[in-house]
């Protein structure tokens, strides 16, 4: 059985027998031997194979060039060369996969742009590798820090009815042939039916039921952004807590990035430090700042002046009942703050029909977790869980009240007050890893334009 060249790395004894395979990175001849730095992607640390020249195998050294795929059998040695303990002794080397000479990634450094272009190939470079290690570890990290907390896994539906932001914003689903498509036609559900936006709405139906649940999957967006940190296919994480109000919702909020962010920081030593090299020199103090330190809270009205009397010349106005924009956003969060903050209590124009109004009249109980380098990370809310406001939302928003009549049954039947949020899992990535394009943090992503795999 091959082992993995993480755990030999690690190995505390040297051994006589043991196989590894993985694809080359590099290779040195001598005449009597060569070297080989080995990496099967488990880890970012490339095992040293020296290969005499008079082993099985030997006689194909020649087509064992940067990208081609080997297995290797030997024995582990200590390592006499600096900045490795350990290295393999091969007994016989094996050729699995050539290379022809277009491999398109050689030992040079590429741009995120072409590499890109070849995303079936980009996790075998170092920086790529690591940051879907680590995005592998993080989904993991969002499941422990749910489960240990006794919140249940729900899987909300990818295929929808609903639109649950109301921006209209949805991917069609049909199996109508093109000519036969129009905004009215029915056909495999026998209604419209599309990509979910938010597994939120049904995820509130279970959090009405099993106290405390999370979804976390794909969601999907038909804006036309093209910003570094929007995409049409994104995960979201989305924890749904009956019982809750919106004090409670931020402190989740909170909580969960420190745990996260703690959890890249304590975890993926190596792989974290190859996004310190080659993104953000200052990545692990920034990350270790956001741990130690209280977030900050303040509403949209207080934000809103603080940013009118801060002197900037934004691109966007700021005005009382306008969106905050990205540039705002990290205004507050680079400039004034320089922590992340939470904004809560927008006015109810700019905000889902779902959000819980506030005693003023004006507001409803939403929030947005921003952070430096990003702006917003979460979105979330208390959410109506009155009966009669919510059918007045219904009327106000243009919502047919019987296609969400199970929605409103909630409220009907034994309501509680209610929160929620959701986390967008690659605008998390890009927080720990400074990458700063979320086309650089999703295995295949999928932009206005783009759907190439
Ligand atoms: O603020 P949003 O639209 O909130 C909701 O969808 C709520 N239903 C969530 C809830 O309360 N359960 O989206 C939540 C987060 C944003 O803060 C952002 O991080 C991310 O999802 N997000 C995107 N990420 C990448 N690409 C996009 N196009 C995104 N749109 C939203
Ligand atoms: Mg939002």
């Amino acid at each position: 059985m091959r082992s993995l060249i993480k755990h030999v790395l690690t190995r505390t004894e040297a051994t006589d027998s043991l196989e590894v395979a993985g694809w080359v990175r590099t290779r040195r001849d001598s005449k009597a031997f060569s070297f080989i730095e080995l990496n099967d992607g488990s880890s970012l640390l490339n095992l040293q194979i020296v290969a005499d020249a008079n082993i099985p195998g030997y006689e194909e050294i020649h087509k064992m060039a940067t990208g081609a795929s080997i297995s290797v059998k030997g024995r582990l040695i200590a390592s006499p060369a600096k900045g490795q303990d350990w290295e393999m002794q091969a007994s016989s080397i094996k050729l699995l996969g050539a290379v022809p000479e277009d491999y398109p990634l050689q030992k040079k450094g590429h741009s995120p742009e072409f590499l890109r272009s070849i995303a079936h190939l980009r996790p075998r470079t170092n920086l790529f590798g690591a940051a879907f290690r680590i995005r592998s570890r993080m989904a993991y990290a969002v499941h422990r820090f749910f489960q240990e907390r006794d919140f249940i896994y729900v899987h909300t539906p990818i295929v929808t009815a609903s639109d649950c932001e109301g921006a209209g914003e949805m991917f069609r689903v049909t199996t109508l042939p093109d000519d036969k498509i129009s905004r009215d036609s029915e056909d495999f559900f026998e209604k419209r039916a599309y990509l979910t936006v938010s597994g939120q709405l049904e995820g509130e139906t279970f959090a009405c039921a099993l106290s405390n649940i999370y979804t976390f999957g794909p969601t999907f967006r038909a804006e036309n952004s093209h910003t570094s940190r929007h995409a049409a296919e994104f995960w979201m994480v989305e924890p749904e807590m009956a019982f809750c109000d919106l004090a409670g919702d931020m402190d989740v909020a909170e909580e969960m990035i420190k745990f996260l962010v703690k959890e890249a920081l304590d975890g993926q030593d190596h792989d974290l430090s190859i996004c310190e090299k080659f993104v953000d020199k200052t990545l692990r103090q920034r990350l270790e700042h956001v741990v130690e330190k209280p977030f900050q809270r303040i509403s949209y009205t207080e934000a809103v002046k603080l940013l009118e009397a801060s002197g900037q010349k934004f691109q966007y106005p700021v005005k009382y009942g306008l969106n905050l924009q990205s540039e705002h956003e990290r205004w507050l969060t680079e400039e004034y703050f320089k922590q992340p903050t939470t904004v809560y209590n927008y006015p109810k124009e700019i905000k889902p029909f779902y959000m819980r109004l506030n005693e003023d009249g004006k507001t409803v109980t939403a929030m947005d977790l921003l952070v430096p380098g990003i702006g917003e990370i979460i979105g979330g809310s208390q959410r109506e869980e009155r009966y009669d406001v919510l059918l007045e939302n219904f009327k106000h928003h243009k919502i047919d009240p019987e296609a969400y009549g199970w929605y409103a049954d909630l409220r009907k039947y034994g309501t509680v007050p209610h929160a929620g949020f959701g986390l967008g899992f690659e605008r998390l990535l890009m927080f720990v890893t400074g990458i700063q394009n979320i086309r650089d943090v999703i295995p295949f992503p999928r932009t206005p334009g783009h759907c190439e795999f």
